[in-house]
């Protein structure tokens, strides 16, 4: 053996005794990584618990701290394996104070949540130029200021910092380099501004919640054209113009909606007719865009429609008769159409509505009620029947065959309604709410109101009855 291979037999031999040493004890983490939580822990007010005075060197040990051997991690840029922070995660702990920008140096982390707490002024830029990061929850913290204008996320998978103070308008480029994101959750900020096309450019995008804002100007058409897009939330925006344009052919629209099974637009100022794309859906389940200025009749087609269970589209300006075809639409089961410019009388076709569980109908100009209650009592499944503020002096019908045993809640109020509390009413033995207020009934409240032994609201104001309040009615327990 020459002096040469001598040599390479005793490196070879110290280097399989280190790495066994390695193995064997407790690796610490990254010295670099210790700095940067230990000046992310400065920038904090509070006590971090599980982070004591008592402090190893080994922040791997830390509440919350997840580390990786950086071998395992396949980086090889020291002789020494250390331990790489992989994950920080103090969700509702109570931190208060500042974010540092040092978190920016954690280059290993995949995963910081930090979401429920208090920390607060603006969100530190270097967090969002980290090359591993997948899942970033900064939501319900107190921070303010803009989102940093360059973000360059190359993994990231979920951003949420919904529930903070955050203001300005959406970066253009916000997909540019994160063509991962699955999902997007800026609700309930102070953000402003139109929403950017760029955002079409977020080809993983399932969830998008931008709800609670200030945004202005249209929805980008790209939004509608994400393949995996499967939840949209805009509500409570200044949005407004179409809900989307038809553009393409037919089958084209329907490609780009493919997956979309959550849309909630309301309290926007979206105006137009419901898009062919959202009206003829197969995966859609629930829809929501109340509280716009949405026209025209409803339209649905629902042989298209096989996922629809609920339909919000009250305070819009829709018109014509009440779609018949509703009931078509096989689990559509809770419908809200109030306060639109509706007119005619409730569809024979609503007899065979057995999915339907919640009807909201107040305030649309329909007339002849015991026509509708006739038609309504065979929903065998209606719970919540809301019919206020129509049939303008009316006779609230008497006929004794009526029959709603499953009605829980019961409104119509506001309709200047004549006549007596009908006995059929009797039959609704599981009735929780009441409301007959400001019609015009007479006669005596019955004693039979003594038997909804669930009722908890019941308002019989101003109307015409007279004689005694049944004693009975105060045996009822949950009546509040
Ligand atoms: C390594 O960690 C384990 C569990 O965390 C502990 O039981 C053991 O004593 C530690 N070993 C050394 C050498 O610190
Ligand atoms: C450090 O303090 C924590 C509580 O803050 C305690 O659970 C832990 O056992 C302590 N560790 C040592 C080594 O004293
Ligand atoms: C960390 O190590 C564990 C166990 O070796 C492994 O399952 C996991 O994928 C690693 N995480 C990362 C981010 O490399
Ligand atoms: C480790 O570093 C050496 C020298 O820098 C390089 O040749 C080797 O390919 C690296 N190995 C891995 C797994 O990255
Ligand atoms: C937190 O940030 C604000 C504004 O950037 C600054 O005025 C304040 O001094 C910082 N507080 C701490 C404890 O670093
Ligand atoms: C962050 O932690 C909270 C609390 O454990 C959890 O509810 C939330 O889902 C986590 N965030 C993400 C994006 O997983
Ligand atoms: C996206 O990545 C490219 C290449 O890595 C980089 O030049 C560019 O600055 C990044 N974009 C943003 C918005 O940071
Ligand atoms: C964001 O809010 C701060 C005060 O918190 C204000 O000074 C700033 O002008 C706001 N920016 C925008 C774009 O509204
Ligand atoms: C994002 O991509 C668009 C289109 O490729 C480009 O015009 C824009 O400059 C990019 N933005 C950034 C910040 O890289
Ligand atoms: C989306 O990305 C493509 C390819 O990088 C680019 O050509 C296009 O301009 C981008 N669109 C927007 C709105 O940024
Ligand atoms: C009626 O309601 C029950 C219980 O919620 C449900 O299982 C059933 O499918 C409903 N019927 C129809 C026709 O939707
Ligand atoms: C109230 O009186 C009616 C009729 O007499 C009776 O059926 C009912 O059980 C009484 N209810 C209560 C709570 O006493």
């Amino acid at each position: 053996m020459g002096a040469q291979d001598f040599w390479v037999v005793i490196i070879v031999v110290g280097f399989c005794f280190q790495a066994q040493v390695s193995s064997s004890q407790n690796l610490t983490c990254n010295p670099n990584d210790l700095k940067a939580l230990e000046d992310f822990m400065k920038g904090i007010e509070t006590v971090i618990e599980g982070w004591g005075n008592n402090l190893s060197s080994n922040c791997c040990e830390w509440a919350g701290i997840t580390c990786n051997s950086s071998s395992s991690l396949g980086l090889n840029d020291s002789s020494i394996d250390t331990y790489r922070v992989v994950k920080l995660e103090l969700p509702k702990k109570r931190l208060a104070g500042n974010l540092s920008e040092s978190l920016g140096m954690l280059d290993q982390l995949r995963t910081l949540n930090l979401s429920h707490n208090f920390l607060k002024h603006s969100l530190p830029i270097p967090l969002f130029h980290l090359p591993n990061l997948e899942l970033l929850d900064l939501s319900s913290n107190d921070f303010s200021g803009p989102i940093p204008a360059d973000i360059d996320l190359p993994s990231i998978q979920f951003l949420e910092i919904s529930q903070n103070f955050l203001n300005g308008s959406l970066p253009p480029s916000i997909c540019n380099n994160s063509t991962q994101l699955r999902a997007l959750k800026l609700a309930v900020n102070y953000f402003t501004g139109d929403l950017p096309p760029g955002l079409g450019n977020c080809s993983s995008l399932e969830d998008l919640c931008l709800g609670m804002n200030t945004f202005t100007g249209g929805v980008p058409e790209g939004i509608f054209r994400l393949p995996k897009l499967t939840r949209l939330n805009i509500q409570d925006n200044k949005l407004s113009g179409q809900l989307s344009k038809e553009i393409g052919t037919i089958p084209d629209v329907f490609d780009s909606l493919g997956r979309l099974q959550y849309f909630v637009a309301h309290s926007n100022n979206f105006s137009g007719r419901i898009p062919l794309s959202l009206a003829s859906s197969p995966t859609l389940s629930l829809f929501n865009a109340r509280n716009n200025s949405l026209e025209g009749s409803i339209d649905l087609n629902c042989s298209a429609m096989t996922s629809l269970t609920s339909i919000d589209l009250g305070s819009n300006r829709f018109d014509g008769p009440i779609p018949s075809n509703l009931p078509s639409c096989r689990h559509l089961n809770n419908i809200n159409i109030a306060r639109n410019n509706f007119s005619g009388q409730i569809p024979e076709s609503f007899k065979n509505f057995h999915s339907l569980s919640y009807l909201s109908l107040s305030n649309s100009s329909i007339s002849n009620i015991s026509s509708a209650l006739k038609i309504l009592q065979h929903c065998q499944n209606l719970t919540t029947l809301v019919l206020s503020l129509n049939f303008w002096d009316e006779e609230l019908p008497a006929d004794p065959t009526l029959h709603f045993e499953r009605l829980k809640v019961l409104i119509i109020a506001n309709c200047r309604l004549t006549g007596s509390i009908p006995q059929w009413l009797s039959s609704s033995s599981r009735l929780q709410l009441l409301d007959l207020s400001w019609n015009r009934l007479e006669g005596t409240i019955p004693v039979w109101f003594g038997n909804f032994s669930n009722l908890f609201y019941l308002d019989l104001s101003n109307n015409s009855f007279t004689g005694e309040i049944p004693r009975n009615i105060t045996g009822l327990r949950g009546l509040v």
